[in-house]
């Protein structure tokens, strides 16, 4: 969220503009009666955002529109000092904390900082900077790039993490400690040399894959989806039971410190080094640079380079890397004169909604979709966005002809947020939704208790080239070559008529299609053999039962090892499993119930499908059978939690310590046993290990854990 402060009048032209305007206001003189009255709604309308922003984390207005009318009031408030209230939002940096969670003062404010949106702004900054030392030596800057997440403060007293915060308004937050304490990311205590007291701040956010799977289970559930990784690290940190918070995955990314005893800093970069000595992820995409058109070059750069990282980004942050320059630059009333923010242009945009199309997807359900006039969201043209489902249209009241705002988050599908109905012409039509499907003309219905419309075609092309795109996908079977412009040829011959045809194919017949030389024919014959033995897991999920989804695709495989396993569980068997409730398992068992299906199947077991055991039970066996002894009370979880963890990941509890033990996990105030384990050579960890220990035992080898983020992190290196 932008915030400026500065007593210059600044005229902001739109992100990719050509000029900024920035110019000393000299005169004062004395506001309109409609300037008086413009200062006050904007009072208004900033502090009912920042609620539902900061509060509710439920903004109605983008980032950008937000940044406008913030600006809005900033200028007339300089051009019009008399109309800087004492309860003006340009004072604030938030909105006050949730009154269910304890209040946090930050000893030191936790200030904002400062935006720039171009490389003239960037020049600018270091001009003022300058200016206010009064000479022109070097100024080497620290430059990282600005995590789109909730900003925390973590406080450590002889290196135990004694409060956790969020930065809430900057003066105040809401203590959240026994929240973040289950992040693996946060030390519970400083390793190395540590200072006696120190504020610790930075990042909480969610990491892309993290954020996907959880909508993939928000959607399994039933539940709505987060609107955007930030918002789901928010609500997450913000859980009343910490229990929730703890299952949530989340990423601390430190970058900064508050206040500081008993240990020294000469620069910002030494400050970050030591933070990843104590413990903490080391952000490695941090550069040193030591002039402004270098910081202008990487800010450019990480810009082109937004996508790559595993997190969502929406700038950079250039600080001043030398102590002494900092404090002797010292601070504005709301943001640092060492520090500036480049902001990248929103992922959210302005745009018409030229039509709204019924689309149907492989579950035959028939989705709303907006066809949009092209728009540049966030370096992506998009044209098409989802609306959902009916209930969402008509909850969003979006109409054929409306300008909308839409938003993209990575690799998620573009959506729409909302209308801007103010700037309705009455021209805009209400979507219905078809009686008949548009590919097939079978009935479109919506089933009881459901709020997707379905398409009743069992030969429905569309619903087939929707089966064919996720059995064949990345995270289903994997088999490269198959793309959407082959399934499309596939399924309008007639080639293809199920997913069991596609093992039917022969070179001859690949070649033939358009775009196929024999070279990739090849290719995609060697990937479909290839296939025949992936996991069991990827196969269930391949298959695309009605809220199954990854997760629970793995959980089955684990749980019963083997197709026909799957494929006869009972429902009681089925609700044993974690995350599986009656709709989901009456939705399993009318799959391998339908006549159709069963054939399918069989069909892809004669043609050599055989989908292997998944190996050793993979997570649930992660622990491999270690034997695990527990000492002293636990924070984060219950004795019980931790043992039913140990033994649900494969590994073994036992009461005393024995040269058999494994690990014996010591909380607060541990006993004799530690002695013991000492003498028999057993090793010791902590809480805070053991956690971090089950839960890479927990995540599937490609889902980021402590471990593979430090070397996902480091892979970020950038200069
Ligand atoms: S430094 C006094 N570094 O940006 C300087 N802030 O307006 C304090 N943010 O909500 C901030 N990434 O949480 C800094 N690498 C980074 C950052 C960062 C994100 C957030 C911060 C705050 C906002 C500042």
């Amino acid at each position: 969220m932008g915030l400026y402060s500065s007593p210059f009048r600044v005229i902001f032209t739109p992100h990719k503009g050509k000029g900024i305007v920035i110019e000393e206001i000299a005169r004062v003189s004395t506001p309109s009666e409609s300037e008086r009255k413009r200062a006050r709604e904007l009072g208004e309308l900033i502090s009912y955002h920042n609620e539902r922003y900061h509060l509710l984390d439920s903004p109605e207005i983008s980032d950008a529109e937000f940044d406008a009318l913030f600006r809005e009031l900033v200028d007339l408030e300089a051009r019009f000092p008399e109309l800087r209230t004492p309860d003006s939002p340009t004072l604030r940096v938030g909105a006050p904390p949730l009154s269910e969670f304890p209040v946090a003062l930050h000893a030191e404010p936790m200030l904002g900082l400062e935006n720039a949106t171009d490389e003239v702004q960037l020049l600018d900054f270091e001009r003022r900077a300058r200016k206010f030392l009064g000479e022109a030596g070097e100024i080497s800057y620290e430059c990282e790039p600005k995590f789109d997440g909730l900003a925390v403060e973590l406080t450590y007293e002889d290196g135990i993490l004694t409060r956790a915060s969020t930065r809430g308004d900057g003066i105040s937050g809401e203590d959240v400690t026994p929240n973040l304490r289950t992040l693996p990311t946060i030390p519970l205590k400083l390793t190395a040399p540590h200072p006696s007291l120190v504020d610790v701040r930075g990042e909480v956010v969610m990491l892309l894959e993290d954020f996907k799977e959880l909508n993939d289970e928000q959607d399994e559930r039933g539940l709505p989806p987060f609107a955007n990784p930030r918002n789901a690290a928010a609500g997450s940190v913000r859980q009343l039971d910490s229990k929730v918070t703890a299952k949530r995955k989340l990423t601390f990314i430190g970058y900064g410190i508050g206040r500081l005893a008993g240990f020294e800093f000469n620069s910002q970069l030494e400050a970050m080094e030591a933070m990843a000595d104590w413990g903490f992820l080391p952000n490695d995409s941090r550069v040193l640079l030591s002039s402004i058109v270098e910081v202008a070059a990487y800010c450019a750069d990480i810009e082109k380079r937004r996508e790559e990282f595993p997190y969502e980004i929406d700038g950079c942050v250039i600080k001043v890397d030398d102590r002494e320059l900092q404090a002797r630059l010292g601070n504005k009333s709301r943001s640092p004169r060492w520090a500036i923010a480049y902001k990248f242009p929103p992922m959210q945009a302005r745009t018409k909604v030229e039509d709204i199309l019924p689309s149907v997807g492989r579950t035959g359900a028939v989705t709303p979709v907006a066809e949009l006039a092209p728009v540049n969201v966030g370096g992506v043209t998009v044209s098409r966005a989802t609306l959902h489902n009916m209930d969402e249209v008509i909850r969003k009241d979006i109409r054929i002809g409306d300008m909308v705002i839409v938003q993209r988050a990575g690799d998620v599908i573009p959506e729409v947020v909302r209308a801007l109905k103010e700037e309705r012409t009455g021209e805009e039509e209400e979507f219905k939704m078809v009686e008949h499907c548009p590919v097939c003309g079978a009935k479109v219905t919506r089933p009881e208790g459901e709020v997707v419309y379905r398409c009743e075609g069992l030969a429905c092309p569309a619903q087939l080239r929707g089966r064919l795109r996720h059995f064949v996908s990345r995270r289903a079977m994997d088999i490269e070559g198959v793309g959407e412009k082959l399934i499309d040829q596939l399924v309008d011959t007639g080639m293809v008529k199920d997913i069991a045809d596609l093992f039917t194919l022969t070179k001859e017949v690949l070649s033939g299609m358009e775009r196929m030389g024999e070279k990739s024919a090849k290719n995609v014959i060697n990937a479909l053999e290839e296939a025949k033995t992936r996991e069991l897991g990827r196969f269930i999920n391949a298959l695309g039962i009605s809220h199954v989804g990854e997760a629970t695709a793995a959980n089955l495989a684990a749980a019963f090892k083997t197709l026909d396993g799957v494929m006869s569980a009972s429902e009681e068997a089925l609700l044993e499993i974690e995350d599986i409730g009656p709709q989901v398992a009456s939705s399993i068992i009318s799959f391998f119930t339908d006549e159709k299906n069963v054939e399918t199947i069989d069909k892809l077991k004669t043609l050599g499908l055989s989908p292997a055991q998944p190996e050793e039970r993979s997570g649930e066996d992660s622990l491999g059978g270690a034997i695990f002894v527990l000492t002293g009370t636990l924070s984060v979880m219950t004795r019980e939690e931790a043992k039913e963890t140990i033994k649900r990941l494969g590994g073994k509890v036992s009461s005393s310590v024995s040269a058999k033990t494994t690990y014996l996990v010591a909380g607060e105030s541990p006993g004799s046993k530690v002695k013991k384990a000492e003498e028999a050579g057993v090793t010791i960890i902590s809480e805070q290990q053991f956690i971090a220990l089950v839960s890479t035992a927990q995540s599937k080898p490609e889902t980021p854990t402590p471990g593979n983020v430090k070397k996902h992190l480091s892979q970020q290196k950038l200069f």
